[in-house]
């Protein structure tokens, strides 16, 4: 019989040649450490060209081919030119690190071998590496050896889960019945200061945006316990079934801490599920010096931590861990006739929201690993430490302290006859010295200065203390 022969060849611009795969990885390997170094000593924020960029992108319309010789540098260019860059130590941002080493070589390898980590069955090392990883992070948060759980898309996909678990472990008819399961409408509830996202999960979820209540603070940024308990009181009196507690640890404005355990104790009195958003302040579980601020995080039903904030991976990796496998399973519980396997508890995409999934945790792995807990220990501790600096520098300077965080973010505001806030910050990232946001932190508006850049230096703190002052 006549050999068959292939209908037609691999698309080369798609599959390009071995050699050419190791001229192009090259070139990449170089051209971005030259790209990153030039981003360290250049404006923090975007210098591009919009207009020019979308006449660019208009010619650019997929018809007739282009190589990769003009593409990588000009994509290359648009980034470097383009974006707010968390890789420079004068980026004071939103909690969006420079990643580490480490985890950028766990992006290049889930890229070359893009596991499928549905099933344990398909990426059996995989799978495994991740639960290593959660059990490693669990075990630190305190919580009990059968604790389980996974990486996410980030802290809102953890969030979101933990209102899931909550509304599952409340009414077992409500994976089939949903929000009709409940006697009356069900409510969870979060302080005024916590990250809003939580909105959103009450419509995703099903509940409705008016399922989510929202306690007031203490005037410092932290949940008031006795306000809780008396909204779950009035709730419970007008018919609304309270289903879950959220405490944040480390608000998304001021870093505060909300009073965990009280909030702990009031859940497990109305028999509710107990989360604890630590998505950025959970790193500082690697700090023997640092971690107590966290203290009753080990009672939680779960808990968010976002290694995509301050444990500097890449973006896109997020960890909901819980003490209740059982309840996970019941959520995420489904049975299909083409999934090659089916195990409740190992199988990821019957324990969480996601079914295809990239091998999210591999990231975070490595650099655990050649870290260890005492290199992270040294990381949050070193932020913290310049962050205290520059809160002493700052309030030599006249500039007054609003928050009270034994985190590593600062909210301050000018000194008295200065420009208000937003000005202040609007000029400082005009001049392009430094990046810092504006936030509303127990009802004022104040600059917000967020260390978690693992390279940043005294030299940076004293460059943006310049960029301040010259903006006031
Ligand atoms: C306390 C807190 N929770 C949740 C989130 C949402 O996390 P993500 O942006 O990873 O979805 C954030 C983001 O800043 C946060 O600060």
């Amino acid at each position: 019989m006549a050999a068959l022969e292939n209908p037609v060849p691999p698309v080369a611009a798609l599959f390009p040649s071995h050699a050419d795969r190791v001229r192009w990885d090259d070139y990449l390997t170089r051209e971005l450490l030259c790209a990153n170094a030039r981003v360290a000593g250049g404006s923090v924020v975007p210098t591009i060209d919009m207009t020019a960029l979308r006449s660019q992108l208009a010619l650019i319309d997929f018809q007739a081919p282009r190589g990769l010789e003009e593409l990588l540098p000009w994509t290359i260019a648009q980034l470097e030119h383009g974006v707010v860059h968390m890789t420079n130590p004068r980026y004071f941002g939103l909690f969006n690190p420079a990643p580490s080493f480490p985890a950028l070589c766990g992006d290049r390898l889930t890229g070359a071998f893009n596991p499928q980590l549905a099933t344990a069955t398909t990426s059996p090392a995989a799978v495994e590496i991740e639960a290593h990883v959660i059990r490693a992070v669990a075990r630190q948060a305190g919580l009990p050896p059968e604790a389980t759980g996974h990486f996410t898309s980030g802290g809102s996909e953890a969030n979101y889960t933990a209102v899931l678990c909550a509304l599952t472990q409340a009414n077992d008819r409500f994976a089939t019945e949903g929000a009709r399961a409940f006697s009356g409408p069900p409510v969870f509830y979060i302080s005024r200061e916590s990250h809003l996202a939580w909105v959103k999960i009450g419509h995703q979820a099903g509940i409705g945006r008016s399922a989510v209540r929202q306690v007031p603070t203490d005037g410092r940024g932290r949940m008031d316990a006795d306000a809780l308990a008396t909204m779950i009181a009035e709730d419970k009196t007008r018919g609304c079934v309270p289903v879950l507690i959220v405490a944040t640890a480390g608000t998304t404005n001021a870093g505060m801490i909300d009073p965990i355990g009280r909030c702990a104790e009031l859940a497990r009195a109305h028999g509710l599920w107990f989360h604890v958003d630590a998505a950025w302040g959970g790193a500082v579980l690697a700090s023997d010096r640092l971690r107590g601020v966290l203290a009753g995080i080990e009672r939680a039903s779960s808990i968010t931590i976002d290694a995509h904030k301050w444990f500097a991976t890449t973006m896109g990796c997020g960890m909901f861990l819980t003490r209740d496998p059982a309840i996970l399973s019941q959520t995420f519980q489904v049975t299909t006739g083409f999934m090659p396997s089916n195990t409740a508890t190992v199988d990821p995409y019957v324990t969480t929201a996601q079914w295809s999934r990239r091998f999210l945790g591999v990231r975070l792995f490595l650099a655990l690993a050649a870290a260890g807990w005492s290199g992270y220990a040294q990381h949050v501790e070193r932020s913290v430490a310049l962050i205290s600096q520059l809160r002493a520098l700052l309030a030599e300077r006249g500039w007054r302290i609003a928050n009270a965080s034994s985190l590593a973010v600062l909210c301050v505001e000018p000194p008295v006859g200065a420009a208000d806030p937003r000005t202040v910050a609007g000029r400082v990232l005009a001049s392009g010295r430094a990046w810092v946001a504006v936030a509303t932190y127990e009802g004022r508006d104040v600059i917000r200065i967020c260390l978690t850049h693992g390279e940043a230096t005294m030299d940076d703190i004293h460059e943006l203390i310049d960029a301040l002052n010259a903006a006031c």
